[in-house]
This record gives C-alpha cells, structure tokens and sequence, in this order.
C-alpha cells in the first residue's frame, strides 16, 4: 500500500509498438509515496530503442529511502520526517544520523554519533601546506574541490569501499573535517592563521568559531547564530537526486573512492543554477540596487535573448513555495533582528522582488517560485560571511546527504557504473581524404 516503505511493487504495464509493428511490455512499479516508473531495463535489449530524456525531467536513476519531495504540494521529507519540523525540533547532527540510518537516534545513539564526529573534526597537519598553493583570493570552493578531493592522499585507511568499516570511517572523517575545511579556506582567503577545532564545542559551534574567532582573544558564539547556523545545514543536508548528488552517484559508480565522489559533488555544486545561485543571487540584488530598478530585472529575465535569469527563482522539481525558502525566509527576520540590522535594505529589496514577481503572469504560469538560495544569502551575508563563502557552506552542509546517498547506492545490490546512451544526429560514417586533396 502507498506510504509503506518496502521493495518497489508491480502496478500495471506500459505496451510498446516499435516501427515494425512488435508489441512488447514494461511494468510500471509503484513506490512508497509519489510518481510510479516504467521499468525499462530490458528496453533495448527487446527493441533496440533508448528513451530520450535530456536534463533527466522524467527519468528515476536509482530506488532510494532518503528523501522524497513533492513539488506540487511543496513538500520535502527525509526518511518520512518533514523538514519543517526538522528544522523546528532537530539540530544539524540529528538530521546527519537520521539521513545516514535511517532513523532519529536515541539519546545514546546521539551522544556516540556526536563524539565519534568530533573525534575527526582535526585534519592531518600536512594537509595545510595545500593551502599555500593558492592565490589569497582564489574562490573558497576551488579550494575545496581540490582540498576535499586530496583527503584521499591521506586517509588510506579508509580508501577500499567494498570495506563496510572503511565506507563508514570514511563517512564520519568528510562530516567531521567539511567544517575545518572550509573554515581554513575562509582564514586563508582573509590573512588569518587557521584556528583548531575545540572538542567542547559542538558541531555548529565548532565551525562558527573556526571561522570567527581569532588567536589574540576569546570568541563566544552568539547563540541565536548557532541556532540559525544549524537551521541553515538542516535546510541543505539532503534533496534527493539533484544535479551533485547525481554526480556523486556517478563518481561513485565507477569505483572511485568516497573523497573524490565529494570533490566531483563539490565541483558541481559550484555551478549557478545550483547551488552556486546563492552567491549569485546577492549578486543580482546589489546589481538590482533600489526597488525601482525591479520591472526592469523582471523584463530581463523574460526576454529569452538575455542570458540574465532571476536567481533564487524557479526549481526542476518544486512547482509551488520551496518549503525551506519558507522556513528561511521566517529565520532571516529572527537573525537580522537578533543582529539589530531588521531595516537591512537587501532584505527589503528582496521581499519586494518577491512580492512583485509573484504578481507577475510570466513568473506564475512557469510556477517560479523563490528557492532555498533565495534568502540564504541575505542571512549568512548578515553573519559575516562574504559571499564567496556562500555555496562553500551548503556544500558543507550537503556533504551528509552526498555520503547518505553514496553509501546506500554502495550497498545496493543491483548497483552498477552508471552510463547513459545517446540519440547520434552526427556525420555517417566517411572516408578519410588526406589533407592535399581537402577543399
Ligand atoms: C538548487 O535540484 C535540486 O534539488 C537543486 C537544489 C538542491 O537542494 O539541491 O534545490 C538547489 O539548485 C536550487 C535552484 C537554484 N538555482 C537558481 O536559483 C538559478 C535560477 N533558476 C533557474 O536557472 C531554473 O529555475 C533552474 C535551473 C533552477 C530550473 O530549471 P529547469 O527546471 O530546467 O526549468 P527551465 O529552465 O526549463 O525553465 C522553465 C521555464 C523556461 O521558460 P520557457 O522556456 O518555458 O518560456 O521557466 C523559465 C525558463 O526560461 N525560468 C526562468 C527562471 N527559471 C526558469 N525565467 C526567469 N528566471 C528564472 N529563475
């Protein structure tokens, strides 16, 4: 019955007629909660046909529990719980053990999942010779694709992934070391000597006063920070099989070790229409400037000649409010209050570009909503991050839901190297002509 977690279940067929006239059928398999597939795994071998789905609009690559969304009703579960009260009730390393196990753990279970995280949080000291290979004012994620993909160099114990322990290890070590990574990016980028990790202070913590704090003076982090720090992770640890964790599924497929399944998840990320859209929508705010300047961005992100897109706008799955835009939109009145800048003029512009956009027909026929990256960047801009750090800290917090899904494709049985076909428009096969008798 729909809603029971379990083995997907036969619910009908699809007939298919090729060009000749021969008839052959696929099951359709119903899941625990929305969209049934055709099973097409013997497609080709029957017909000699490949579906064409560029973009993968309408194409399931793999069975996952981790997390299911329903973009028409704007709803985002992971392993059944709603991300409202997640975000509501959980702290980030909560969330971390449920996408990871599958269910919330228990007092003792948190207590050991936390300590075993904080036992990893050091990186090998070598490791911040990297660093001075890079320009000070490299981007913080080219830092990060090449650090996190260099793991490997160093954690050799927990590089053979038909090993269930070393799978784990290796999980635990890319949870723990993510915040320390990215922390020594942002001290590089800044000038400032990096600082260690505090094993008193817990994970949202620890990374706030690895970025803030200084040599020369004690550093307390402002609780309502680390309240909103969390939030902030929960929001971006998992969304099924977005355009990076596809990636790292990929990778992953090939045999390659979990460090470079990261790296390459990072890599993608980074693009603007992912997750590198909340730099980028600070980006378009600052070149917006003043609410009356908005009809003009408006009209430009509907002439299909300009490549200018309305960031933080729209979303492959979500056709409605993205839940978390919702859940972040109340935080960033709650941060920027705590921070006596309330009347911060981004934030004002931003709600009117919603405002208005939301009013607009071109923006509610295409159902483009604003996203999760659509106020992340006004709150972390609001708590010292420059916006360079932004799409550093969802990778940070999408690292969980990367490994989630690495390992549960790891240990799925029918998993094999992924590598999709093509419809060939190209030249038919020529001959070669040497090149004193080309035109
Ligand atoms: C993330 O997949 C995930 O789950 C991603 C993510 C996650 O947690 O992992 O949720 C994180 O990546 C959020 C999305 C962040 N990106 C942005 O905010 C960048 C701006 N958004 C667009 O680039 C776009 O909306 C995408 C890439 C997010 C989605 O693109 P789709 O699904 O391929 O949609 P589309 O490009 O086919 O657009 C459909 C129509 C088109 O117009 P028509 O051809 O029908 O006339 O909507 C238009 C598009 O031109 N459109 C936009 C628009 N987004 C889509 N027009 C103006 N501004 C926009 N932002």
């Amino acid at each position: 019955m729909a809603g029971q977690s379990g083995a997907p279940r036969p619910n009908g067929k699809v007939t298919v007629t090729d060009a000749s006239g021969k008839t052959s059928e696929y099951p359709i398999l119903e899941g625990s909660m929305g969209p049934q597939v055709v099973d097409i795994r013997s497609l080709y071998r029957e017909t000699g046909l490949f579906t064409f789905d560029p973009g993968f609009m309408a194409t399931a690559s793999c069975e996952s529990k981790i997390t299911y969304i329903d973009g028409d009703e704007g709803m985002l579960m992971h392993r059944g719980y709603s991300i409202e009260d997640l975000a509501e009730h959980g702290d980030y390393l909560e969330v971390c053990y449920l996408l990871l196990n599958g269910d919330l753990p228990t007092v003792e279970e948190k207590t050991k999942f936390e300590h075993s995280i904080t036992m990893h949080t050091m990186v090998h000291e070598q490791l911040t010779h990297f660093f001075r290979g890079f320009r000070r004012d490299a981007h913080p994620m080219a830092i990060m694709v090449g650090v996190v993909g260099a793991l490997s160099a160093f954690y050799h114990d927990s590089l053979d992934i038909s090993d269930q322990h070393q799978r784990h290890v290796a999980s635990i070590r890319l949870i723990a070391k993510m915040p320390t990574i990215a922390a020594m990016a942002y001290k590089y980028s800044m000038g400032q000597p990096f600082i260690y990790p505090r094993n008193n202070l817990n994970y949202v913590e620890n990374f706030l006063h690895m970025i803030f704090a200084v040599p020369c003076e004690d550093y307390h982090v402002n609780p309502v920070l680390a309240r909103a720090m969390s939030r902030i992770f929960i929001l971006h640890a998992d969304h099924e099989q977005n355009a990076s964790t596809s990636t790292v599924r990929l990778a992953g497929s090939s045999g390659a070790n979990p460090f470079a399944c990261i790296a390459a998840g990072i890599a993608c990320l980074w693009g603007p229409a992912h997750g590198g859209a909340n730099e980028a929508v600070l980006s378009m705010l600052n070149e917006i400037g003043t609410a009356d300047r908005i009809p003009e961005f408006l009209e430009r992100a509907k002439d299909k000649d300009d490549p200018f897109r309305l960031m933080g706008f729209g979303h492959r799955v979500y056709k409605n409010y993205d839940p978390r835009a919702a859940v972040l939109r109340k935080s960033c009145h709650e941060v920027l209050d705590e921070l006596g800048v309330k009347n911060e003029p981004l934030l004002k512009l931003a709600m009117e570009l919603e405002r208005i956009a939301l009013e607009d027909p071109y923006f509610v026929e295409r159902k483009l909503f604003p996203n999760v990256d659509f106020y992340s960047g006004i709150i972390l801009r609001a708590m010292g991050f420059p916006t360079t750090m932004f799409t550093v800290l969802f990778a940070l917090a999408r690292t969980v839901g990367w490994v989630a899904h690495w390992n549960e494709m790891m240990e799925d049985p029918s998993q094999k190297i992924g590598r999709p076909r093509q419809l060939y428009t190209g030249e038919a096969r020529r001959d070669y002509v040497p090149l004193h008798q080309r035109g």
